[in-house]
């Protein structure tokens, strides 16, 4: 079956071509053109011009997926797009799109919740994997670990109590003048330190229930950048900047994975799946990777290419969904929930 997959939740347009076939799925395509340029000035992105941005992208996305795997709109089986949750003008665009060109040349198409995209992100490269599986999902907006038995289904387990530690990269980035978007420009500057800076000390909570919070690593960032100014005009070369971006990278790593040992035992957990832009961060890989050998969990992370919004992610979700009956009454859902 071959399946046309698209995002455009946020601030990134993607479209692939995916195929899927009896062992899992395979990429024969995926293309993604980015916003960083046009939100980059803003330090954040701008839904306006996002959803501007996307009704001129997604035509040539479309197309150059359908173009670089070789194939026309004739040959597909299956469009699948993103409902939601994300911001409403930029998932109208390949939402409304992809409606039209599927009902124009009568291809069953599929609506798709973002997460289960992200969850099936890891079918690329595992998709033998044992379940039951928790599953981290880590992005700019989403901190939230889950349980799932099976590609479909994610059951909340503990999830974070203010920011996402998407964003705890992004604004010290921000704040140290590195770049945007955070993560990468981070993670890439950490690599660099000969060593780790002072360490960030984890939140306590006195209610003692199990969940993360990052908003303090940013007050923590803002107080060192207040008692030493130059660190935000030093940049990437700079060694006190490096040494500060590495202590909040291994901070991150550490906090995120703390839980899952524990919680794995309590929910007889057999694999771990990883996804979401942070997913890209190589200390979190590194660090998930001795952890799950550890415990004796069977790890998935996604190629980094995988684990940031893509439309093969889409497809490779909406492969495994019923395609709408129709007529297509759904909607786009900004703040569509899971089971939905
Ligand atoms: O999944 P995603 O592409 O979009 C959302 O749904 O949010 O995730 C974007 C987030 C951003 O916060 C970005 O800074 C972060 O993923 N990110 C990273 C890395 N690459 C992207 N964070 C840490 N290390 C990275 N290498
Ligand atoms: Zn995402």
């Amino acid at each position: 079956m071959l399946v046309l997959g698209l995002e455009s939740s946020c601030d990134d347009c993607s479209a692939a071509v995916v195929e899927e076939k009896h062992a899992g799925p395979v990429l024969r395509s995926l293309v993604r053109e980015s916003q960083d340029a046009i939100h980059g000035p803003f330090g954040g992105v701008v839904p306006e011009l996002a959803a501007r941005e996307h009704l001129l992208q997604v035509r040539t996305v479309m197309a150059e997926a359908l173009a670089k795997a070789g194939i026309g709109l004739r040959d597909l089986d299956r469009i699948a797009v993103t409902r939601g949750p994300g911001l409403v003008g930029s998932l109208l665009a390949t939402f409304s799109a992809s409606k039209a060109v599927a009902w124009h040349q009568g291809i069953p198409w599929v609506g798709v919740h973002h997460l289960l995209g992200h969850l099936n992100a890891a079918r690329f490269a595992a998709p033998d994997l044992a379940f039951p599986a928790l599953v981290l999902l880590v992005s700019g907006g989403h901190t939230h670990l889950y349980l799932a038995k099976d590609w479909m289904s994610l059951q909340l387990l503990q999830k974070t109590r203010d920011d996402a530690a998407g964003e705890a990269f992004d604004k010290t980035a921000r704040m140290l003048n590195l770049g945007y978007p955070g993560g990468p420009v981070v993670d890439a500057c950490a690599q660099t330190a000969s060593r780790a800076g002072v360490p960030f000390t984890p939140p306590k909570f006195r209610d003692g229930k199990a969940s993360w919070s990052f908003s303090g690593l940013k007050t923590g960032v803002k107080l060192r950048v207040e008692r030493n100014p130059r660190l935000a005009g030093a940049g990437a070369e700079d060694p006190e900047v490096q040494e500060l971006c590495r202590s909040l990278q291994d901070a991150i790593a550490a906090w995120l994975l703390k839980p899952i040992p524990e919680l794995s035992r309590e929910c007889g957990a057999l694999s771990l799946i990883i996804s979401g832009g942070v997913a890209c961060n190589s200390r979190l890989r590194t660090e998930a990777e001795a952890m799950a050998a550890r415990v004796g969990l069977r790890l998935a992370i996604p190629e980094p290419r995988l684990c940031t919004d893509n439309g093969a992610m889409i497809a490779a979700a909406g492969a495994l969904l019923e395609p709408e009956p129709g007529p297509w009454s759904q909607n786009a859902d900004a703040d569509l929930k899971l089971g939905a």
